[in-house]
């Protein structure tokens, strides 16, 4: 499994706090069956994002683990104006693996009208923004139907694992699996903060969407999708095939 949202890094962000913590959340994600993380910081007001740092940090975790795991570079990309317009002149320094693809974080306390604009700027860029645990928020959870018009538009929607499984509470899952059955969730990741809270698990919700939904759409999530995302690949088509099947 790839696992393409990690707050891994120890010392940028509110993840990781410690190497110890980063080596401990690697031997997890190992023996839950991932091969390959994203290392995503936030870049937000809070966290300023600098690439160079992240490479460097990834660097040095690379050479601790002796190659047992993969790793690429990316953020968490709060939809701020100054981070839009940046990415928009610099876009290479914040997408996954230097490509096309961005996690992009909605807030949580508002979700303005023209945000839907502001995804079309990014995709006329030629970037794909991943929207990041839609089924998490809050003003998304009285009313998820955007989530579609944005998917409708070009977005892509990331669905942290923990949500499915109930860990972000009944609405998050309910809107989390409305989401998956719709045919409006492309990718399941951790968004992995530490070992112990949140830490980087993928194989429960997999089993779950598995039960739920079949075992070709949950290697989709958890395989065949962010393996294309990382690579810079278009994704393949099993989305639709979701959909078609649910109706
Ligand atoms: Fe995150």
């Amino acid at each position: 499994m790839i696992d393409i949202h990690s707050h891994i890094l120890p010392g940028l962000d509110d993840g990781s706090k410690s190497w110890d913590i980063t080596l401990e959340m690697c031997r997890l994600a190992l023996a839950d069956g991932i091969t390959h993380i994203v290392a995503t910081p936030h870049a937000n007001d809070e966290f300023t994002y600098r690439r160079e740092s992240v490479r460097e940090k990834v660097a040095e975790l690379d050479s601790r683990l002796s190659g047992e795991l993969e790793f690429s570079i990316g953020c968490d990309f709060h939809l701020s104006y100054d981070n839009v317009e940046d990415a928009l002149r610099n876009p290479q320094r914040y997408t996954i693996a230097g490509k096309q693809y961005l996690l992009v974080e909605l807030s949580d306390y508002a979700i303005p009208p023209q945000i839907k604009d502001t995804f079309f700027r990014l995709l006329s860029a030629g970037l794909v923004p991943i929207i990041t645990h839609p089924e998490r928020n809050r003003i998304l959870h009285r009313a998820p139907g955007p989530v579609l018009d944005w998917v409708q538009a070009g977005c892509l929607v990331q669905i942290t694992a923990s949500a499915v499984t109930g860990f972000w509470g009944e609405q998050a899952k309910a809107v989390a699996l409305w989401l998956i059955k719709n045919g409006a969730a492309h990718v399941l990741a951790t968004d992995a903060h530490d070992a112990v809270h949140r830490p980087p698990i993928l194989s429960a919700a997999r089993d779950l969407v598995t039960s739920q939904f079949g075992a070709d759409l949950a290697r989709a999530l958890v395989l065949d999708h962010p393996s294309a995302i990382v690579q810079g690949k278009p994704l393949p088509a099993t989305c639709g095939a979701l959909e078609r099947q649910v109706q």
